[in-house]
């Protein structure tokens, strides 16, 4: 039985993984702050289970509430596969660097970088201990290689993601415990984060009529395609380069 834990399921791309797994017959467990009516319905059609686990990334106390109920929900399952697929994130805040205060730089990090860290550092541990097989993604962005005036938070979390992510799989390949990390770049996509982006101000994002260009002219791809890909990725099982950073601009 396979069983995948996905993080931002109440929208965008985390919805759409969320929906093709159900699809695929693999019971689902879902972390986001709002529900996800939609997951629930697609659940009942395939047969299959979806769990939603209400939980604030930006709050380490909910955190670790919501870990320890998952590892007693996947228990119950027994999986021969669990899947973590660390997708939610935030783009802001969207400002140069000196003008960013501290508050909210910490809720950033707290939410792109220890979040995802902390739910796969859990569930290697649980896997090894559980013996089940591990396949973990961590959703990234081009940010992560590419200095973006205004995007100094973002570009440091996903640049963070990326060499913890070969960092641990680098640890899982010495210690020869068969369980694989990497990263998914999706690309630009029709979402709410493009929207935020969009209502940005030119001041404090300079690239921004770039962007407003990318909606105009169609650009962005949508959530399915991307996440179609992922899962290809994934049912090729054998073939998944542990620590690798996939980009999703190599498979079109
Ligand atoms: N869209 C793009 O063009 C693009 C490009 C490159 C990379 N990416 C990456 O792709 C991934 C998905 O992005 P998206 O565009 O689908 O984003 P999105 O539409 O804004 O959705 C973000 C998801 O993350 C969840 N989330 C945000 N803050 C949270 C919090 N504090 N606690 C729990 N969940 C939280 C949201 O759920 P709630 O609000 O319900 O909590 C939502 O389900 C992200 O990692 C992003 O960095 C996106």
């Amino acid at each position: 039985m396979k069983i995948a834990l996905i993080t931002g399921v109440s929208k965008g791309l985390g919805e759409s993984i969320a929906k093709l797994f159900l699809e695929s017959g693999i019971h689902v467990l879902g972390i986001s702050r709002n529900p996800n009516n939609r997951l629930g319905k697609i659940a009942q059609k395939n047969n299959v289970n979806y769990q939603h686990y209400p939980c604030d990334l930006g709050n380490i106390s909910e955190i670790e509430k919501t870990v320890k109920k998952i590892k007693e929900d996947v228990e119950r399952y027994s999986p021969t596969i669990f899947y973590l697929i660390n997708n939610a994130a935030v783009v802001e805040p969207i400002n140069q660097v000196t003008l960013i205060g501290n508050q909210e730089l910490t809720n950033h990090f707290q939410i792109n970088t220890l979040a995802p860290i902390i739910l796969m550092n859990s569930m290697l541990q649980f896997s090894t201990n559980s013996n089940n097989a591990f396949i973990g993604v961590n959703i990234t962005s081009g940010a992560a290689e590419r200095p973006i005036y205004g995007w100094g938070a973002y570009c440091s979390s996903k640049a963070s993601i990326n060499m913890y992510t070969k960092t641990a799989a680098l640890e899982q390949d010495t210690l020869k415990t068969g369980h694989k990390i990497v990263a998914f770049n999706p690309g630009i996509m029709d979402t709410n984060m493009q929207q935020t982006i969009r209502s940005s101000s030119k001041d404090s994002f300079i690239e921004i009529d770039k962007f407003k260009g990318y909606k105009e002219n169609k650009q962005l791809r949508d959530t399915d395609t991307v996440g179609g890909i992922l899962i290809d990725i994934l049912n090729d099982e054998a073939s998944i380069e542990n620590g690798k950073i996939y980009n999703v601009n190599e498979y079109f």
